[in-house]
């Protein structure tokens, strides 16, 4: 609910995200635009304007090719708007678990990540902006073989540790590191328009906001298998 002038906390009280509703200021609201359904536009909102905001930090244009460490919510949203701004998009993985999915979505390639695994030159095209979407940062030993010269490597993980850089195979090529977290809000509202207009619909896995439906999406969210956000609706909101 979005109203003009300041809104008085005392009287509002915020129960977070799993409340029914929540009453802001009309100012820091965003508008939705009208072809995107609800649990796409929850999406969109967080691992959406992130990857959009990502993409847009490292200057993607459309005839690079994108790299994508780390294929869940983030990563699936960042292979949805690369392959809408026409790039090609090589998603990277730990295991083939996410293979069939990743070209479901129209990925152009699928790379396993592990110690001495080294590009195939004929199938692999070098990649030129990898974004970083996994929940730990990647050894950059088994990721740089596989960037093109002067390549955007962009951090989007959210975690505590350092950062270890390999030096030479580094400096040589000339790639630089660049972070990205959260989208400006003109970025936020660009994303919305962009994705309307090009039909872009995240993968959504829905539950019931009851406490049966949130226990059956944590057991979901813990098992690895999510694909790729979990939902929760408000059952008599009917939205
Ligand atoms: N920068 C921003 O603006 C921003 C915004 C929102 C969230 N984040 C952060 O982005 C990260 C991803 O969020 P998410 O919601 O997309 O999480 P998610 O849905 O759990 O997906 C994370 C993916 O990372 C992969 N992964 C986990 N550990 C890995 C490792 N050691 N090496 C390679 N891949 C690994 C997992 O792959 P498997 O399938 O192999 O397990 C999984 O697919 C989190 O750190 C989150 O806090 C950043």
């Amino acid at each position: 609910v979005a109203i003009r002038g300041p809104v008085n906390h005392t009287k509002t009280p915020v129960l977070g995200a799993f409340a029914n509703f929540h009453i802001i200021d009309a100012d820091f609201a965003y508008h939705v635009p009208e072809e995107i359904v609800s649990s796409h536009a929850a999406v969109l909102m967080c691992a959406g304007a992130s990857t959009y905001e990502a993409l847009d930090a490292a200057g993607v244009k459309p005839h690079h090719r994108v790299g994508i460490v780390g294929f869940g919510g983030l990563g699936h949203m960042a292979l949805l708007f690369a392959k809408a701004m026409g790039c090609s998009v090589t998603v990277f993985c730990r295991s083939e678990d996410k293979m069939k999915d990743a070209f479901v979505l129209e990925a152009d390639g699928y790379q396993i990540l592990g110690d001495n695994v080294i590009p195939n030159n004929d199938s692999d095209p070098p990649v030129d902006v990898l974004l970083v979407c996994s929940n730990e940062t990647p050894d950059l030993e088994n990721v740089l073989p596989f960037l093109s010269r002067r390549a955007t490597i962009v951090l989007m993980t959210i975690q505590q540790k350092p950062l270890t850089v390999p030096y030479m195979s580094f400096i040589l090529p000339g790639h630089k590191i660049i972070a990205s977290t959260e989208a400006s809000r003109a970025n936020h509202l660009a994303m919305m328009r962009f994705a309307a207009r090009h039909k872009i619909s995240p993968w959504v896995e829905e539950f019931p906001m009851t406490e049966d439906g949130l226990s059956v999406a944590f057991a979901r969210l813990g098992s690895g298998k999510m694909r790729f956000r979990g939902v929760l609706k408000v059952p008599e909101a009917g939205i």
